[in-house]
């Protein structure tokens, strides 16, 4: 074999007859994958999309060796280097609140440390790392802190760091995640260079976006195993994975209401604030109404998640903010977070900061306060509190999750907690930051039924996101952020 030869060479990733089981204190599950077969040869993308539980994000750890110890692995999984040597795999997991090493303060270390701890020179590493920033258009970043990052810039740090190891294989479950579009096509873009460059790249996800788009081949993980998925919308529909392309077929939204009468139940106007001495928000006005959802779009830092911290008061104290924030008559710019909290039920980009409890029950069951006494009224209470947390958990499809704890759920699902957990305090109006991360087909049409809940109960929604198709297919209104105002 000449590996010159690349129709004789050894294909990057060869997965024959590959299969993973879970192993728990009680013994062995039934096997997430089993008898997967499968080819990624050098200089080429390719995309595995499948439903949440699927496998995805088990076959990413799985080629990148990450499973050994945590249950039975069967048939052989090899990475191989274009020398014909044993290769190298590197990966960018699903977990947008677990990106980054947490070993570092400034974004030029983050980026130099993966390839400083596999041995590369500093000056290597340095190179590497501006490489890198420059290909994805985050050097502006190179000084920030890492705290300071947007949900999209910590992706794209994520991301650039790994690079700086030029692994033969790099596989990503779900990159798109936090991007806005044009990162999206960026990044798609970078990796087909990096594929022509000789390296191999495998893609995971739920969605069909712009990674899928510029893949050489598309594949559906299903119960019985890889196969080629066309990218048409009746194919997309029948893998259960959801289309984030912006010209797919309809989606359901929610019922529609009578929208926009009367007054608006949140009216926001000249809206400023500075991260530190950054200027983000510079008069952002917007209006929410009863039986509305509105979708606040804008690109990656543009500041979106600043302004639903800002209406709720929940910035740093050294950050500054001006403007009016009308909800009931009330000016809320004038109030203490804990009484905005009764108009705004705000679900954050990172829920995890907004989950505390050992069960995802006890979770929803604390949502809101409980009368103390008399003890009649309680216990009243609580049967009462059982039957709407039993109906959210429905709703959300987190029945089968109640005993879990909630950090052992995925990024979307521990999202529908918290959204859970804001509905059962009944706010006027839900602040959803990017509630349609990392969901598939029917993650999303149950993310529409929560949703449908606070409409139909009168309230509104701002919810900010990057799924143009969600946007279009849910939204009454789409508002653009971009340089601090809206459009
Ligand atoms: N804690 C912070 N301190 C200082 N600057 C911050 C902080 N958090 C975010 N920023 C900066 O403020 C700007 C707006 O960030 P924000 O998180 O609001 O953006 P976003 O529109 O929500 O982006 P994304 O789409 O990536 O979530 C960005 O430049 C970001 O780097
Ligand atoms: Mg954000």
């Amino acid at each position: 074999m000449s590996p010159a030869d690349p129709a004789q060479a050894a294909p990057v990733l060869l997965v024959e007859g590959a299969g993973f089981a879970y192993r728990t204190a009680d013994g062995l599950l039934p096997p997430v994958l089993a008898d997967l077969r499968h080819r990624v040869p050098a200089g080429q993308m390719h995309t595995v999309l499948g439903p949440v539980g699927a496998g995805t994000s088990t076959l990413c750890r799985l080629v990148t060796g990450l499973l050994h110890d945590r249950g039975e692995t069967s048939g052989t999984i090899r990475v191989t280097a274009p020398r014909g040597d044993a290769g190298t795999a590197v990966m960018l997991g699903d977990d947008p609140e677990a990106q980054l090493t947490g070993m570092t303060t400034r974004v030029a270390d983050e980026l130099q440390l993966p390839a400083r701890l596999h041995g590369v020179s500093a000056a290597t590493a340095r190179s590497r790392a501006e490489a890198a920033a420059n290909d994805l258009g985050i050097t502006d970043l190179w000084d920030r802190r890492v705290t300071e990052l947007s949900g999209g810039q910590r992706q794209l740090v994520a991301l650039a760091a790994l690079l700086g190891l030029q692994p033969d294989l790099l596989v990503l479950d779900q990159p798109g995640l936090s991007l806005d579009p044009t990162m999206r096509g960026r990044l798609s873009a970078m990796l087909r260079d990096y594929c022509d460059a000789g390296g191999a790249v495998l893609v995971t996800g739920h969605q069909v976006d712009e990674f899928a788009t510029a893949a050489d081949q598309v594949l559906a993980l299903g119960p019985s195993g890889l196969a080629s998925l066309p990218l048409t919308a009746d194919a997309v529909r029948a893998a259960g994975v959801w289309d984030a392309r912006a010209a797919s077929a309809p989606a359901p939204g929610p019922t529609p209401t009578a929208g926009r009468r009367g007054a608006p139940l949140l009216a926001v106007r000249g809206l400023h604030a500075a991260r530190g001495d950054r200027p983000v928000l510079r008069g952002a006005d917007l209006d929410v109404h009863a039986g509305e959802v509105v979708a606040l779009m804008g690109p990656n830092g543009a500041g979106k998640s600043t302004l639903l911290r800002s209406l709720l008061g929940t910035l740093d104290r050294r950050d500054q903010v001006s403007g009016t924030i009308t909800a009931d008559g009330v000016d809320l710019a004038r109030l203490p977070t804990h009484e905005r909290s009764a108009h705004l039920g705000w679900v954050g980009q990172d829920p995890g900061a907004q989950l505390s409890a050992p069960t995802v029950r006890d979770e929803l069951m604390r949502a809101a306060p409980l009368p103390r006494r008399p003890r009649h009224v309680r216990d009243e209470a609580i049967r009462e509190r059982e039957k709407q947390v039993q109906q959210l958990m429905r709703a959300a499809g987190l029945v089968e999750a109640a005993d879990e704890h909630p950090f052992d759920l995925d990024a979307a699902q521990r999202k529908d907690v918290v959204i859970a957990a804001a509905l059962l305090r009944r706010p006027p109006v839900l602040l959803l930051d990017e509630p349609t991360l990392g969901r598939d087909a029917a993650s999303m049409s149950r993310l529409v039924g929560l949703i449908d809940m606070q409409l139909q109960r009168g309230g509104g929604v701002l919810a900010t996101t990057h799924d143009q198709h969600w946007a279009q297919a849910v939204a009454h209104r789409q508002l653009h952020l971009d340089s601090g105002r809206i459009s």
